[in-house]
């Protein structure tokens, strides 16, 4: 994609919206109120916003590689504190992909710099899942299984923060796991039942 097309492309995007709208960036330029916060992929083909069908203003996002919350990570850390204290958005959802770059790496014996720790959060998902992904003869099955366990891990990081115990009890945030499969361009509900594993996690991690 070329700089030039960049800017030509968001000239006619502007017209596009004056269009349908006249008043279009004065409204978008009032504030946002946001649902949703949506911790994805930076994958480039998982378009958070695009594949969701979301327009400007409806969806919090923060991405990073693998769709990880890691306990002491500021910016998904600082993300997740200021969209439910302050946006209080109703839905957490985080969404991993079929075919995640990071989620293969992971499973690979190869020393990757910086990406050694990063990637040690998808290493100690498989750990605790190993007995369940080591049954799985096909390699290509197990890759599958890592990245939806590696999902339902992130969301049990989230319950475990103190933002998100209390806007639970306060107007009961939901916590979601999806999957986008790039093959079909599917987005699938994991359908993780926050509310139990919140209940089971509240004996040792009750922070909030
Ligand atoms: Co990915």
């Amino acid at each position: 994609m070329k700089m030039k097309q960049i800017f030509a492309n968001n000239r006619c995007w502007i017209a596009q919206k004056l269009q349908l709208d006249s008043d279009y960036f004065d409204k978008l330029s009032q504030g946002q109120n946001p649902d949703l916060l949506y911790i994805g992929c930076s994958d480039s083909r998982v378009t958070a916003e695009e594949l969701m069908g979301a327009e400007p203003g409806e969806v919090f996002v923060h991405r990073n590689i693998a769709n990880l919350v890691p306990n002491n990570d500021l910016s998904a850390l600082s993300v997740i504190q200021y969209a439910v204290e302050v946006l209080q958005v109703k839905h957490i959802v985080v969404c991993g992909h079929y075919g995640c770059g990071g989620v293969q790496a992971a499973m690979q014996h190869t020393d990757l710099g910086l990406l050694n720790p990063w990637l040690r959060n998808i290493r100690d998902v498989y750990r605790k899942h190993h007995h369940e992904l080591d049954a799985i003869s096909d390699e290509n099955q197990r890759y599958k299984i890592l990245v939806e366990r590696n999902v339902r891990e992130q969301c049990i990081h989230v319950l475990k923060t103190a933002t998100v115990q209390k806007a639970f009890s306060a107007y009961g945030l939901a916590v979601h796991g999806w999957v986008f499969d790039l093959h079909t361009g599917r987005l699938i509900d994991l359908e993780i039942p926050y509310k139990t594993i919140l209940d089971e996690i509240r004996k040792i991690y009750r922070i909030g």
